[in-house]
């Protein structure tokens, strides 16, 4: 009963005597990672560094830096602060010592890493006995190997819309084509009024037998053209809702001049026919009729 209180009261003296601090050894190691430490650009990223034994390094010198650059240091801790002054400004305000120096850790935080930051860089430790140092590789990547939807969206729909636009031009100009048919009229003769009619009626004639005739088994399409008033001549008067065209002699004619009147209706494709009537009047004055087409871009009216 007696040994047990005593045991009882060495315990809770032992508990209560304070852990003396770990003395300062006279020499020491660094561990560091074997291998790349790996990171993608724009992240954040620990390049680890432990002292060996575990011990207070506070009062010590950290240094980081990278083996190709040793004059600046990419992290200077010396005299219980950090350095920045003497540090290297492309990791200005990137760079901390976050583990805690007094239980012996010196890792390096690297913040919004770049490309450029990939390279080896030394990890050093100095007391006024003693110095140790450790090379740690660092690999970054780009931040995006493969495309997000997104961008894969981005770029692909813009190509998409353009080639549908580009299709839909193509066939509404297709379409367009040859819009003006024309009804040339060319005046040879002064003389009386003369007519050219748009047939619409069938009649009986030997002449439309045969056409019919020739018309047959062709893929013709019969057309009802009538004639667009705005691209008339001044000698042209267009009557009968566009079906009829007279030569009319007027005052600012000049003789030896062609006048034109242009259809409505235009194709781009295909075979087609309309029936044009000239009807001669009781003098016989004698006028030529040229029919023919005009490209879509013809002036209306022609001069
Ligand atoms: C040292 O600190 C780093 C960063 O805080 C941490 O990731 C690492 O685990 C620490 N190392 C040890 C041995 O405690």
């Amino acid at each position: 009963m007696h040994s047990g209180l005593s045991l009882t009261l060495l315990s809770v003296a032992i508990l209560t005597v304070p852990i003396p601090a770990q003395p300062v050894p006279e020499t020491f190691t660094l561990t560091v990672p074997d291998g790349l430490i790996s990171s993608q650009s724009g992240s954040s990223v620990s390049l680890l560094c432990q002292v060996s034994p575990i011990f207070n390094i506070k009062p010590f010198e950290v240094q980081w830096y990278r083996s190709d650059d040793v004059n600046k240091p990419t992290l200077l801790y010396m005299d219980h602060k950090i350095q920045e002054a003497l540090m290297d400004p492309r990791f200005r305000g990137r760079v901390s010592l976050t583990g805690g120096l007094e239980r012996g850790n010196a890792s390096l935080r690297l913040e919004r890493v770049t490309l450029e930051d990939s390279g080896e860089f030394v990890c050093y430790i100095a007391s006024n006995k003693w110095y140790e140092k450790a090379h740690v590789v660092l690999a970054v990547s780009g931040d995006s190997k493969g495309f997000t939807v997104t961008q894969v969206l981005l770029v692909v729909l813009p190509v998409f819309l353009v080639i549908i636009i580009c299709a839909l031009c193509f066939i509404v100009f297709k379409r367009k084509g040859f819009k003006c048919s024309s009804l040339h009229t060319s005046r040879k003769h002064t003389g009386a009024e003369n007519t050219v009619q748009m047939s619409t009626k069938q009649t009986a004639s030997d002449e439309e037998d045969n056409l019919k005739d020739w018309l047959l088994g062709k893929r013709f399409r019969a057309e009802h053209i009538t004639m667009d008033k705005e691209t008339a001549s001044t000698a042209i008067s267009v009557t009968h809702h566009g079906k009829r065209v007279n030569y009319i002699k007027a005052k600012d004619t000049v003789d030896h001049q062609s006048y034109h009147v242009l259809g409505n209706k235009g194709f781009d494709s295909g075979q087609h026919y309309w029936k044009v009537k000239v009807n001669e009047y009781a003098n016989k004055e004698k006028l030529a009729w040229y029919l023919g087409v005009t490209r879509e871009n013809a002036k209306c009216p022609l001069t």
